[in-house]
This record gives C-alpha cells, structure tokens and sequence, in this order.
C-alpha cells in the first residue's frame, strides 16, 4: 500500500470513498486545502456538528489499517444510522483530512493543522516534496481546493478510532485504547554540505565527509535517547540521501531527517537543542557545514475528560478491557484538540502493533469493537443539545 498524500494513487483512493459517502447520502465538500467533510444532517441543522475523521493518505510503506480504520469505520457509524432510521439532534460529519502522514511534504497532520489554525493555507501551499513538486500546485492539479474556508468553523466534538500502532494494548490482553492525548513530535531536516573529493587519494585529514557528519549525528541520538536523561525520548533518522552517492568519492552532500518524540515538551526542546549544538561540534571534527530546519513541531496534546470518560463509560459498558494510553504517533485529533472538545478510540493492532509496514494488522473483532464505541459515542454527543 502507497498513497503518499495528493499523489494520483492518493486522490484514486480518495475518489472510492468518496463515491462510498455519496452512496451513503453524504453532501461532500472540500475546504481550501482539499480536507473532505461530508454531511449528514441532522434534526437542527443549525448546530455545529460532530465530526468524525482521519485520514486515508499513507507512508510509502503502509498497512491498511492506519488512518482508513478511522474514515471506513466512520462511514459505517453513517450507514449504520441510515439502516436504523435514527436522526440524530446534530448533524454528523466526516472528515478527511489532507498529508496527515507528512512523509511526502514533510509536515504532518498538514490539513488538520490547515483547518484548526495552526498553519496558514498559505504556509502549506508552499511546502515541497523531494522533487520541488508544491502541496499548492498539487491541489490544483487534482481540483482540490474547495469552497470551505479555512481555518474552520469549530465542530461541536471531534472524534477519531485508530489502530493503536504500538505493543501496548495487543501485550496487556486490551481490548479498547482510551486515548489521553499525543506525546510532542518534532523533526528536523539537516543538509550537510562537505567537499567531494578522490576516495584513494585525499588523506584523511583533507576530507569533509558529509556522510560521516550524518552518521555522527544518528549515533549521537541513539546515545542520547540511551541516557535517560530525556526522558522517555525517541528518536528516528529516517532519511538519509547522500550526494554523489557514489563508492569512490567522498560524499559532498546529506539531508537526514530526525524525528524525535517525547511525552514531554522541555524534554524534547532539550534533546533538540543539545542536537544542534553537536552538530556545532560536527561541524569543527569534520569541516563540513550543517544547515537544520524544523520542518514539524507539535507540542504535547491532552485530549478532553468529557471524551475520556465517554469512550471508557461506554467500552465498560460493551464489556471491552480498557486502559487509558497515551499516542505515540501523531494524528489529526492532536490538531482538533486546539479548537473543540476531542478525543480518540484505539484498536489493538497484532504482531507487537507494527505499523508503517505492510504487516499492520488489527482483526475484525477489534476493529468493530472500536467502531462500536464510536458510534455509539459519536451519537450520544451528536444528541447533545
Ligand atoms: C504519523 O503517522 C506519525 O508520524 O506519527
Ligand atoms: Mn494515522
Ligand atoms: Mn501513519
């Protein structure tokens, strides 16, 4: 599975659901950076809405469940609704949300982030791929952007299922994750710039290697998430692009890229700023330069009690095992959070909760067990006056 976010496969995954929603009875709409709502009205259609979303863009690596759980089992609560005839006071929408993954323009949760404020629509028109290719003209291109204004109106309550993505739920025999909130995520991209030059013939001492620079600062994190002394800190080198890229030639050039994540925000503030002043040190042991930008930053986000308490009532209620946890991942409910009242279901996920792999698996049981607190979540909110 490969839907990077507003490629073709992207939009052709988009355009299925999508005929899924119409067929629902669903009235789409696209806001200005191509977020899908669709509408299911309710008794007053004068009250803000609940909305339940995710995203169905993917990781070049993908499994099913991360991010289509949350959208297919959102469209289920809707035909759900449908076949049982119930109005409910609010009306209901779903929400699909625009390069949640951020693997292709480097930020993620982008439309959610888009829509609750937190970046401009002008800030994310601009971002690039690794190609040059803009999120801007991308939306263009596939007629993406809608009439909705954005930020957007606040929903009345946001709710999100999910695949836990993690060991946690499947090693503690849970059947229901109740989200407390996501821990802090921030990258870094890093372009270092050496000296190409002769790999038989330069001595060592007149080289400036960027791929050694690059994998000083990738062992540096493993030492630094190793001493504890970040906290539960995290730490990814997931790119790592060399130029010339070739056996005989010290290489001129690395972009690395460097997310690291942590429960706390001084913690990771701290592990980011202990980061670059090593690249200072890099920079003097190596001779080349180091360029950093923080391409994504978002702190810690708690979700609300009043979704909290409502997921846990109501897993009880089914007779699901239930522990509260906290997210690993990001997800465009830590975006929502900012502007309503917000919350997330996990699912467990099998063989220790790998995800970002094509081996991500949750079992029918699970995630039906998750779409049923959903749904019945999404209503008991959605009848709230
Ligand atoms: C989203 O999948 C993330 O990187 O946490
Ligand atoms: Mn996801
Ligand atoms: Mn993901």
């Amino acid at each position: 599975m490969r839907r990077l976010a507003l490629t073709d496969e992207d939009v052709a995954g988009r355009k299925l659901v999508l005929s899924w929603f119409r067929d629902a009875g669903l009235e789409v709409t696209l806001d200005r950076i191509g977020n899908v709502r669709a509408r299911r009205s309710g008794l007053d259609d004068s009250l803000a809405p609940v909305v339940i979303g995710s995203h169905v863009d993917s990781v070049a690596t993908a499994g099913r469940f991360d991010g289509c759980l949350g959208v297919l089992g959102g469209l289920e609560v809707v035909r759900t609704l449908n076949d049982q005839e119930v109005r409910t006071l609010r009306p209901i929408e779903l929400a699909i949300w625009t390069e949640e993954e951020g693997c292709r323009f480097g930020t993620d949760m982008l439309g959610s982030a888009v829509a609750a404020g937190r970046i401009t629509e002008a800030q994310a028109r601009s971002l690039t791929d690794a190609g040059g290719i803009s999120v801007g003209a991308e939306l263009d291109r596939h007629g993406l952007v809608g009439p909705v204004a954005v930020p957007v109106t606040p929903p009345a309550h946001y709710l999100e299922c999910h695949i836990e993505q993690g060991p946690i739920l499947e090693a503690g025999g849970y059947e229901i994750g109740v989200v407390t909130g996501v821990q802090a995520i921030l990258w870094h991209r890093l372009t270092i710039r050496g000296r190409a030059a002769h790999a038989g013939t330069t001595p060592d001492a007149l080289r400036h290697s960027a791929t050694l620079a690059a994998a000083l600062v990738t062992v540096k994190l493993d030492e630094m998430v190793k001493s504890g002394r970040y906290g539960a800190l995290l730490a990814n080198v997931g790119r790592f692009d060399t130029a010339p890229n070739l056996v005989n030639i010290v290489a001129s050039e690395a972009v690395i890229t460097i997310d690291l994540r942590n429960p706390e925000e001084d913690a990771i503030q701290r592990a980011s700023a202990d980061l670059l002043a090593y690249c200072r040190e890099v920079e003097q042991r190596t001779g080349v330069t180091i360029a950093s930008e923080i391409t994504a930053h978002t702190p810690p986000v708690q979700f609300y009690d009043e979704v909290m308490d409502e997921v846990e009532a109501t897993a009880n209620r089914f007779g699901l095992s239930n522990r509260r946890i906290m997210s690993g991942a990001g997800h465009d409910a830590g975006e929502m959070a900012a502007i309503c009242p917000t919350g997330m279901v996990f699912v467990p996920g099998k063989y220790d909760g790998i995800s970002h792999n094509p081996r991500e698996y949750s079992t029918p049981k699970a995630c039906a067990d998750g779409i049923n607190v959903l749904f019945q979540c999404a209503v008991s909110f959605a009848n709230r006056s």
